[in-house]
């Protein structure tokens, strides 16, 4: 009886350390790729890549307030915009990613930082978003931002809201049902915000 009973506790171990086995396997995998993933400043050769991320994410229509029959002159016009620094992040040389840093405001206002990221729906949830944040924080630092603003991030957007907080941004407004998500009806934004002088 004792011994079935070791027997049981040591197939139970054995399966444990297989299981962390795996996920540590998994976890080693998904690093290995991240760092094989390149950001970027976007060229012109990166429209159609940037493009089609666009309008598959505007399309949706539940993460940003954009017309979703955007053009795609509209589309690239404000992407690539005179003010605006737009990166790409790629892998195996597919675009995955792409995010824009400019100035949230003019003149006095200049020195808060506004970006915006977009990771191929066939991409998410693999940390291309964290890495374009983490670098675009650091690229913000760089030219020499004091603060970064989000202004729109719809409240139903928990994924984003999730990987904003982690990264040390916090909601310091919120703007009653100014977004028309496509099931949920009307639903709250936040206006997120951090510093960029402390860390
Ligand atoms: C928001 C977005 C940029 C995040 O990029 P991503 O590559 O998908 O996210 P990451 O893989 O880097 O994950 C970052 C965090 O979000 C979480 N996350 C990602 N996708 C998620 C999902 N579908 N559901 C829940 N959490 C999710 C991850 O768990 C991760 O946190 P963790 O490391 O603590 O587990 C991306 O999903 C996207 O482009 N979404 C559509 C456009 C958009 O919402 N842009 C932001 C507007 S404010």
């Amino acid at each position: 009886m004792a011994r079935r009973t070791e027997t049981r506790r040591a197939r139970c171990v054995a399966r444990a350390l297989l299981a962390a086995a795996i996920a540590a396997t998994a976890a080693v995998a998904i690093q290995f790729q991240l760092r094989m993933m390149k950001i970027r400043a976007a060229t012109e050769s990166d429209h159609d890549a940037v493009w089609n991320i666009f309008q598959e994410i505007v399309a949706a229509g539940d993460t940003y307030a954009f017309d979703p029959k955007m053009s795609r002159q509209e589309a690239l016009a404000y992407w690539f915009r005179a003010d605006t620094h737009t990166y790409v992040a790629e892998k195996d040389g597919r675009v995955v990613g792409t995010y824009i840093l400019r100035p949230n405001q003019l003149g006095p206002g200049s020195h808060v930082a506004n970006a915006a990221f977009m990771v191929a729906p066939n991409a998410q949830g693999l940390g291309v978003g964290r890495r374009m944040a983490e670098r675009c924080l650091s690229e913000a630092r760089r030219m020499g931002f004091r603060a970064m603003q989000f202004n729109f991030v719809v409240s139903t957007n928990t994924s984003a809201i999730h990987l904003w907080e982690q990264l040390g941004f916090k909601i310091v407004g919120t703007l009653p049902g100014a977004f028309h998500h496509p099931e949920k009806g009307y639903v709250d934004v936040y206006v997120m915000y951090r510093s960029l002088l402390e860390d």
